[in-house]
């Protein structure tokens, strides 16, 4: 295994393997099994959390060498675990996954099979009330994936002003309510710190008119919009994911899972640049070096199928995106926004 890991501590112990149960397993392995039936064949896997996935993986392809990400240290020891009989086929590493160009140079690998993106949190996250992820349940505004690192929704709301709370409300929570949350926050604190869910969900219920209430919890927004600015979710994915299309080898794939309509836009963009022709507009034969170089696997964003989604509520919100890697990029006509404005 590629680090020393912390000890599993109670809870991961105590959480039996198939409290996750992996999103659109199936699908993600027909998807991505032609690029990893070769011996040898390497896998990211940029969000092992519990193992799920990996374990079903490795069991599927006997010569597959699986190198698990994962932010978050106890889903890395409780997968250690669950792994540890694949041996040295797996190596596991604690790193956000933007390192993912890094942490193989680290490992002297040079090219990738396939790699998988199953984004958000873990159940295990979900269920540790003391995380605070959920407005459901009292607990310290914590919300840390990686409890090492040092920010965390209590001190977004004591630090950050008036118009940066509202950004975040508008941006990551799609909230329309925004500039009165951040206000009342802004005022409450001036008397009383925010430090509990409890607190602030008492907050939110007490600024949002009756009138004004839409489908869900209001409390549900704010809390998802915390959630992305405390992990940094959407600024991480957005460098991860060019570091994983180019870490690929020409018939490699990648398979993406996503939770939320942000994080799927940002996949959505950058595969389908990767997979459009540079060539300028008008001319009459496309170049080698302008073909795309990536092909989308899937036509817009599959969904998990009823019968899934009636097993597994965590799956009703996903959409899965995949593609395959055609050839090696030229190194300049296929930088993503290469494409020349039309002649005159
Ligand atoms: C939905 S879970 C993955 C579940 C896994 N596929 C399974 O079957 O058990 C997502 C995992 O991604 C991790 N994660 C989220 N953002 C990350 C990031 N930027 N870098 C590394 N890991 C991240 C979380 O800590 C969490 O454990």
């Amino acid at each position: 295994m590629g680090i020393r890991l912390r000890e599993p501590d109670e809870h991961a112990k105590a959480m039996a393997a198939d409290t996750h149960i992996p999103v659109m397993l199936d699908r993600t392995i027909e998807l991505l099994a032609p690029a990893l039936e070769r011996p040898g064949a390497v896998m990211v896997d940029a969000t092992l959390g519990l193992g799920g996935h990996a374990e079903a993986f490795l069991e599927r392809f006997p010569g597959l060498a699986y190198i698990g990400l994962d932010r978050d240290q106890n889903a890395l020891a409780h997968s250690a675990q669950r792994l540890v009989r694949f041996g040295d086929r797996i190596t596991l590493v604690h790193s956000v996954y933007d390192r993912i160009e890094e942490v193989l140079e680290e490992l002297d690998i040079r090219g990738i099979a396939g790699v998988l993106f199953d984004l958000g949190v873990s159940s295990m996250q979900l269920d540790r009330v003391e995380r605070g992820f959920s407005y459901s349940k009292d607990a310290p505004l914590d919300m840390r994936m990686d409890d090492t690192s040092p920010l965390t929704a209590e001190r977004v709301l004591a630090e950050y002003d008036e118009s940066e709370l509202r950004r975040i409300f508008y941006q990551y929570g799609e909230e329309k309510l925004a500039p009165r949350y951040a206000k009342r926050i802004v005022e409450r604190r001036a008397t009383t710190p925010l430090t509990t869910s409890a607190q602030l969900v008492a907050l939110i219920d007490a600024a949002t008119p009756a009138a004004l209430r839409r489908a869900g919890h209001p409390a549900k927004r704010v809390f998802q919009a915390l959630r992305i600015e405390v992990n940094q979710e959407l600024a991480s994915l957005e460098r991860a994911l060019p570091a994983a299309l180019d870490a690929l080898e020409v018939g490699g794939r990648i398979v993406v899972l996503a939770y939320q309509s942000l994080e799927d836009r940002i996949v959505k963009r950058e595969l389908a640049a990767r997979s459009t022709s540079t060539a300028p507009r008008g001319l009459p034969v496309e170049l080698p070096e302008h073909a795309p170089v990536f092909r989308l696997l899937v036509r817009g964003a599959e969904l998990a199928d009823d019968e899934e989604r009636a097993r597994n509520s965590r799956s009703a919100p996903v959409r899965l995106r995949a593609a395959v890697k055609l050839r090696a990029p030229h190194p300049v006509a296929n930088k993503p926004g290469a494409r020349k404005p039309r002649a005159a």
